[in-house]
């Protein structure tokens, strides 16, 4: 089988651990099991037998992600997938055929676009508007939708411009996909890390058919927990945990068990506050900083440790990461490999002596070029 490159991943997989400075994660500084785990539960950890698990997750796990979006979902609404990656992976691979039609949002991760042009899904991708305040226009929605459409896919806060989808886009996008009978899939593994602490609304049980994917590599901090979920109606879940028996089986056992204890509601907050904090303080820094950078504006995001910043030199996304690179040994991601020329997408999640030590590098490159 033919399948495109990722290029995002492929670039970070390449380099992040070989420049001095990584700025091009989009989470927030990983925390250590003694920080989350109290003395008892890390002892217990220890003696834990290393079993499989439940295949689709335990019941203690998925009933704290059903708790996460309100009363009318259970357990038998959620699958415990291998980051949200593997979610993604399920809903298309599930859900989608070969000449099937879907609506795509850019700039995005282009997980789902590069994955399902890879399996001859035809992909439209319909921009965010920068005017608009990285808004879609809904009446461009409307008039892109045809009877082919299956699946509007979104990602909501948005991965790379940290924008919170309007509550009147929403109504447009719910509104489209019930006329149209389409699925609605929303990539929400950046909820919970707003910037004004307030998690925003989720598209979970908008329509029967709606699918939203999440997990903790981001506003919670713990990607190495690669542990990430998939919620919808029962019939899809059953079927995604049909094919996740040929993709990991289950996620690691100790992974299902730490975030069964961190998803109490009080221990999760504590954990969304500390990213909330983090992130504010880190980019009124990184915002003070672009002030003296003429060749960036950034746009001050609403959620999630990104800033889409907007070049104002002549040079591709791909050259000025490269460059940068290259040169001063600082990662970035380009615009091109979030859909979008014109752009380069800074992390601000790290400590603030990094980010800032970082960005000093940014600032030389840039009275160079
Ligand atoms: C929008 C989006 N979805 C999914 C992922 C995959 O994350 P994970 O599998 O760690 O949950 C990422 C990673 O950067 C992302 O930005």
């Amino acid at each position: 089988m033919k399948f495109e490159l990722f290029d995002l991943e492929r670039n970070q997989s390449l380099f992040e651990n070989e420049v001095d400075y990584n700025l091009s994660e989009s989470g927030v500084h990983p925390l250590k099991i003694s920080e989350i785990l109290t003395d008892d539960e890390q002892r217990e950890l220890l003696n834990k037998n290393l079993y499989y698990g439940y295949t689709n997750g335990t019941p203690e796990l998925r009933q704290r992600v059903a708790d996460m979006y309100g009363d009318t979902f259970s357990i038998e609404n959620v699958l415990i997938t291998s980051g949200s990656a593997e979610a993604n992976f399920l809903s298309i691979m599930t859900q989608l055929e070969s000449g099937d039609e879907i609506i795509y949002m850019v700039p995005n991760y282009l997980q789902i676009y590069h994955l399902a042009r890879s399996f001859g899904i035809i992909v439209k991708s319909l921009p965010l508007h920068q005017e608009l305040g990285w808004q879609w226009d809904v009446d461009e929605l409307k008039s892109i939708v045809t009877p082919k459409t299956k699946m509007i896919v979104v990602c909501n806060p948005n991965n790379p411009t940290g924008a919170l989808m309007n509550p009147e886009v929403m109504d447009g996008v719910i509104e489209v996909a019930r006329e149209t009978g389409c699925w609605v899939l929303s990539d929400e593994v950046y909820r919970g890390a707003e910037l004004d602490g307030v998690e925003c609304r989720s598209f979970a049980g908008a329509t029967d058919k709606t699918i939203v994917n999440a997990g903790l590599s981001k506003a919670y901090s713990l990607p190495g927990l690669r542990l990430g979920w998939t919620v919808g109606s029962e019939t899809y879940i059953n079927r995604a945990w049909s094919f996740h028996d040929f993709t990991v089986i289950n996620v690691a056992y100790l992974s299902d068990w730490v975030a069964s204890k961190i998803l109490e509601y009080s221990r999760r907050r504590k954990i969304l506050d500390r990213t909330k904090d983090h992130l504010n303080h880190n980019l009124n820094m990184l915002c003070d900083w672009a002030e003296h950078v003429p060749a960036l504006t950034i746009t001050r995001p609403e959620a999630a440790a990104i800033t889409f910043a907007k070049l104002n030199i002549p040079m591709s996304s791909e050259e000025f990461v490269f460059n940068l690179r290259d040169n001063f040994s600082v990662l970035l991601t380009a615009g091109k490999w979030h859909g979008m020329e014109g752009f380069v997408r800074f992390g601000y999640g790290t400590p603030e002596e990094y980010v800032r030590s970082g960005l000093d590098r940014v600032s030389d490159f840039c009275k160079k070029y």
